[in-house]
């Protein structure tokens, strides 16, 4: 892995596959960024192997361990915190995420939703978009703010809704799309270009076209 001065240091959120964890680990030396910690509430999941490999520091924060919401969150910052990263990414991390943790993040806390946002909010993503009989779908990067999956949107990939598809078929299609806008997402940040200011998305000083 790639690592030294200069570089961002990411830390990434995950409770599942972890197949954005690995699309940024792949990018990470193209990147300017070093992924520094991949943390879980979860301590089987495949993203925390999947860091173990990389040679990235693996933790596992045990919600069982914390007695509430509150708890859970200040022992997950501190987790993360112990690592210095200069911006937290969501990749896949099932929890909801209590006002005081996204606000100590406020800036440099970044989610990716497989839904062309504002639209599906939320879980089944895939599920409703097909039973709306939608003619197009796809995923969003957004920086995260206390409301559920309602930050200003950084980028956007959308991809076609086909006769026959299935949840699956489409979560696959739209997954292809997210391991390529994450990293890129995350890249812009790396290099300067992208911040949160006045609850806007803002890319070389600009604010970020509504999708
Ligand atoms: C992705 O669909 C992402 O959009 C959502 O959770 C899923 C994570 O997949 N937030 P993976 O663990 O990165 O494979």
């Amino acid at each position: 892995m790639s690592s030294g001065a200069g570089r961002l240091r990411v830390a990434v959120l995950v409770s599942g596959t972890g197949s954005n964890l690995q699309a940024i680990l792949d990018a990470a030396p193209d990147l300017c960024i070093e992924v520094c910690a991949v943390l879980s509430n979860r301590a089987e999941c495949y993203g925390l192997e999947r860091a173990r490999r990389a040679g990235v520091p693996a933790v596992f924060v045990d919600p069982k361990a914390h007695a509430d919401r509150a708890a859970y969150d200040a022992a997950l910052a501190e987790g993360i915190d112990a690592f210095r990263p200069g911006l937290v990414v969501l990749a896949g991390f099932m929890r909801i995420l209590s006002d005081a943790f996204v606000r100590h993040y406020q800036g440099r806390l970044i989610n990716i939703h497989p839904s062309l946002l504002p639209k599906y909010r939320g879980l089944d993503t895939h599920a409703r978009c097909l039973a709306a009989g939608d003619r197009e779908h796809g995923a969003t990067v957004h920086f995260v703010v206390p409301e559920l999956d309602a930050g200003p949107i950084v980028l956007q990939a959308r991809v076609p809704v086909l006769p026959d598809d299935t949840p699956e078929a489409l979560a696959a299609r739209v997954l292809e799309q997210e391991h390529r806008i994450y990293p890129a997402a995350i890249g812009w940040f790396a290099e300067g270009r992208l911040a949160l200011q006045g609850g806007l998305a803002l890319l070389d000083g600009s604010p970020l076209p509504a999708p």
